[in-house]
């Protein structure tokens, strides 16, 4: 019988080329949460089309901080400089536990609405009978190490840690080409679909209606 920690160092950690990869402890949230505003905050599609105010940063800084708690991210550290290059942000929904948050910003409030409206179209516990899940929340790169292939060597290491933990559910939406193309070759299913011109703002007006077809938020599923 294997403790989680031992599951972690097996399924997660190690090195891999110039990057160790850790699971994400307290001492290490506050590096994460700067990689996250340098990185995550201004690059995800969604979060750059809308911009963030600082309190709009502060909300999600505030979300992240809660998921970390979850215990089933990790990150990428270089380990010349001890850098982190990445970061694989996981939480644990569990059944009738919601997590209130209390959004004040303009901004985050319409990221909010626009995902929550996508998401609650299936209910992931009664449509798989399950009582938990995995919801891999940000998938985060620094810029100075993308197209590395190490966002897909991320997942591939959170999926061996889901089954090695014995989830049988992981929903992620994405966002971004490249996830979506990393989520397909993992066998992600597609449950709902929104397209960025589908976001409404506060009056109830679309600012992005001029907005392409190609740029959209896939939720998927993956079975374990
Ligand atoms: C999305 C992100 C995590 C990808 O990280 P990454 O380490 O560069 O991804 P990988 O190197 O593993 O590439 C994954 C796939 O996307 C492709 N890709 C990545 N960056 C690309 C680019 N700029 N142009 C074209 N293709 C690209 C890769 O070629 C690869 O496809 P392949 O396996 O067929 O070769 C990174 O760009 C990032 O942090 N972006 C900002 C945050 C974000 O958008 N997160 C995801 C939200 S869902």
């Amino acid at each position: 019988m294997h403790t989680e920690r031992q599951i972690m160092a097996e399924f997660v950690e190690g090195d891999w080329g110039e990057f160790a990869f850790k699971m994400i402890d307290q001492s290490m949230a506050p590096a994460v949460m700067q990689h996250l505003r340098k990185n995550f905050y201004l690059d995800e599609p969604l979060l750059k089309l809308i911009g963030l105010s600082e309190l709009a940063a502060s909300e999600l800084d505030a979300v992240a901080t809660r998921i970390l708690e979850d215990n089933l991210s990790f990150a990428a550290i270089e380990k010349n400089t001890g850098k982190i290059a990445g970061v694989r942000v996981t939480g644990r929904p569990k059944k009738g536990h919601k997590a209130s948050v209390n959004i004040q910003s303009r901004e985050f409030q319409m990221v909010s609405k626009f995902l929550g409206s996508v998401e609650k179209q299936v209910d992931l516990f009664d449509t798989f009978g399950v009582e938990e899940y995995a919801d891999l929340h940000f998938a985060s790169i620094d810029k100075d190490f993308r197209g590395q292939g190490l966002a897909s060597e991320m997942y591939n290491r959170a999926i061996s840690l889901l089954k090695g933990l014995n989830f049988k559910l992981a929903k992620s939406s994405f966002t971004s080409p490249f996830t979506r193309k990393i989520s397909t070759k993992l066998g992600f299913e597609q449950i709902a679909i929104k397209y960025f011109r589908e976001i409404e703002d506060e009056n109830g007006t679309y600012p992005y209606s001029h907005l392409p077809n190609d740029e959209f938020v896939s939720v998927r599923i993956l079975r374990l």
